[in-house]
């Protein structure tokens, strides 16, 4: 299969799911005011939000991600599904998108919409991207670990550099309409990070539906549901045999496959790069 990025303002994006018409139309987006953003660096947590804010937002009502793949119940803003399916969608909206703060559209910045914003350990993230590009043949071939490293801190993977993107999120003036989690926290008390959510998006949840809610997106119950586990795609674009999509869904993976020189320069360049922003992750 061949694997083929475009360049939109410096980034790579996949042409598998990126088109110049779905980037016009992120861009013309209108945003409303009660639209509902998780946005994320690729592999830091997307599908499991896409299970997550709908059973918020609709009460529990487990019929929509058991019946509506991940992509077209709370679609990517920058991808071509997105046109496809927003019009059939009711307020409020919830999208998921990997771009940067700046490149949000402009509507988006007049609007009141809330954003969660989910960061994750780099190093799981790299990790756990080096094992997608294995089994997503439509990213092309991620090389050797080291290779797709310094690859990954160059930037010249897709939606570029790591520390950009989290840098660019953090360092915005939403205030309110943001709320910051990582990862680690949703692995570590997901009961205490959806009632952070449900509080942060205004919904009342009954301690019930809460537990449910919680039951049906852990990382077992996720791999079982078709509508989430990316086994809609067919083999010759995802194959699941050379590494699942929902593949260990842990913290710390990172230590299984790093070598201790890896680590530190990875670890190193990423400091570097974080200098002065004051930002401060568990993971530090
Ligand atoms: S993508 O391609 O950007 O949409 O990928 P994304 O969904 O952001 O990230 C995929 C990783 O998230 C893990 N995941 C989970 N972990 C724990 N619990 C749940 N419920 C869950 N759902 C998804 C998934 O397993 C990928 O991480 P790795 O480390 O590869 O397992």
């Amino acid at each position: 299969m061949e694997c083929k990025y475009l360049t939109y303002h410096g980034l790579l994006l996949p042409t598998i799911s990126h088109s110049e018409d779905s980037l016009e139309y992120f861009e013309k987006f209108q945003v409303k005011d009660d639209d509902v953003f998780a946005i994320t660096y690729p592999k830091s947590g997307t599908t499991w939000m896409q299970e997550i804010l709908p059973l918020i937002l609709n009460g529990g009502d487990f019929t929509p991600v058991k019946t509506i793949p991940n992509w077209d119940r709370v679609p990517w803003l920058e991808e071509t599904r997105a046109a496809l399916v927003m019009d059939k969608m009711t307020q409020p909206r919830l999208m998921v998108s990997h771009m940067p703060y700046e490149l949000m559209p402009p509507s988006f910045f007049s609007s009141k919409a809330k954003v969660i914003y989910v960061a994750r350990n780099p190093k799981d993230v790299v990790v756990s991207s080096f094992f997608f590009h294995q089994m997503a043949s439509c990213l092309g071939d991620p090389g050797l670990f080291e290779e797709f490293l310094d690859k990954f801190l160059a930037g010249k993977v897709m939606f570029g550099k790591w520390t950009n993107h989290v840098r660019s999120w953090r360092l915005t003036d939403l205030g309110d309409r943001i709320l910051y989690v990582t990862y680690e926290d949703m692995i570590e008390d997901l009961k205490g990070v959806v009632r952070r959510f449900s509080d942060f998006l205004g919904q009342k949840m009954s301690e019930e539906t809460l537990e449910q809610v919680v039951s049906h997106c852990s990382f077992n119950t996720m791999k079982t549901n078709a509508m989430s586990n990316y086994s809609l795609v067919p083999q010759e674009l995802m194959d699941s045999k050379k590494s699942a999509f929902l593949r260990k869904g842990i913290s710390g993976d990172w230590k299984n496959h790093f070598s201790p020189e890896q680590e530190e320069k990875f670890s190193a360049a990423i400091k570097d790069e974080m200098r002065g922003s004051n930002i401060q992750f568990p993971w530090d």
